[in-house]
């Protein structure tokens, strides 16, 4: 591994595809390793460790900001999703990295445009099923930025799992010359991960929010006490869930954290995620475990 050279100077910030693709090509043609971290922007401290993470294996980071818009569903929150421009650019140079790409969407998007990238299975599932259509949204749109930035390495977070996966799936069946790496959710001292959309919950919604991290914990206990059955995983995250009324279930799941199929025992690596709305936000955690 490069040693971490601390960075003085801020970001520099482009926005059309052409200057982002010759400030990549520039770093390449000199032999610097490329780290890419795809962001929505209101940046908080999970996209900030992607960012330091991503440093410390890299000699160059690019950050994108991009609120995509054909990832969210007619009734999401794309209109109001926060768009802090000044202190995003300020937390991502704070964080490392080298480059800001806020694409324009009619840059990104052509006039006429046609092409999507369906990921099939990985995307109808979990939150897939919920929200159809969004994965459409992120494959394409992720795949149009590999395609520009070219990086060595991809760096996304744990806290987005099925996401990471259908990313690594998609990276896998399409020969990308890119190393899909995660990132462990970062959280909040609670163990509320952190989430954009934290920002919309009310006083007592977040003080319920903590609720998905319990119900997760009281599962992960479970499982390290030799319970391999996944019913009685699912209930102790619900019964953990009674005591915050505010919050209302849209899945808990125990699925293989490869396929994303449900499982009935776990016998490999499985993925415990769960989604639950609490007023009109709608939040989801997870996370990952093998027998030893
Ligand atoms: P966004 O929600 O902004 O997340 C950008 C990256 O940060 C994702 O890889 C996500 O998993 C990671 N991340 C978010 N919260 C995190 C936390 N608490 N701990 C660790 N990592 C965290 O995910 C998207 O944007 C979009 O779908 C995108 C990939 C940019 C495509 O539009």
């Amino acid at each position: 591994m490069r040693p971490r050279r601390p960075r003085a100077r801020a970001a520099r910030i482009v926005h059309t595809v052409a200057a982002a693709r010759a400030a990549c090509e520039t770093w390449r043609e000199r032999g610097e390793r490329i780290a890419f971290v795809p962001t929505m922007g209101a940046i908080h401290e999970g996209h900030s460790s992607l960012v330091r993470r991503a440093r410390s294996g890299s000699d160059r980071v690019v950050a994108s900001v991009f609120v995509n818009p054909i990832q969210f569903g007619p009734r999401e929150d794309y209109r109001r999703y926060p768009r802090p421009r000044a202190r995003d650019r300020a937390l991502l140079s704070a964080a490392g990295a080298d480059l800001v790409w806020e694409p324009r969407e009619d840059d990104l998007y052509p006039a006429g445009e046609r092409t999507r990238v369906r990921v099939t299975g990985l995307d109808s599932v979990l939150e897939g099923a919920s929200r159809p259509g969004h994965f459409e949204g992120v494959a394409t749109v992720v795949l149009k930025m590999l395609l520009v930035v070219r990086p060595q390495v991809l760096w996304l977070g744990q806290k987005d799992a099925q996401q990471a996966r259908l990313i690594e799936r998609m990276v896998a069946d399409l020969l990308l010359p890119v190393v899909v790496r995660r990132a462990a959710t970062v959280r909040e001292p609670d163990g509320l991960a952190r989430s954009s959309r934290n920002a919309y919950l009310g006083r007592e919604e977040r003080r319920q929010a903590v609720a998905l991290a319990r119900g997760l914990e009281s599962a992960r206990a479970l499982l390290e006490r030799g319970v391999r059955s996944s019913a009685p995983l699912a209930r102790a995250i619900r019964s953990a869930w009674r005591g915050f009324p505010r919050v209302r279930e849209d899945y808990v799941a125990v699925v293989d954290a490869r396929t994303l199929e449900p499982v009935r025992r776990v016998r490999g690596r499985v993925l415990v995620a769960v989604a639950a709305r609490l007023g009109r936000t709608r939040l989801i955690d997870n996370f990952e475990w093998e027998p030893r």
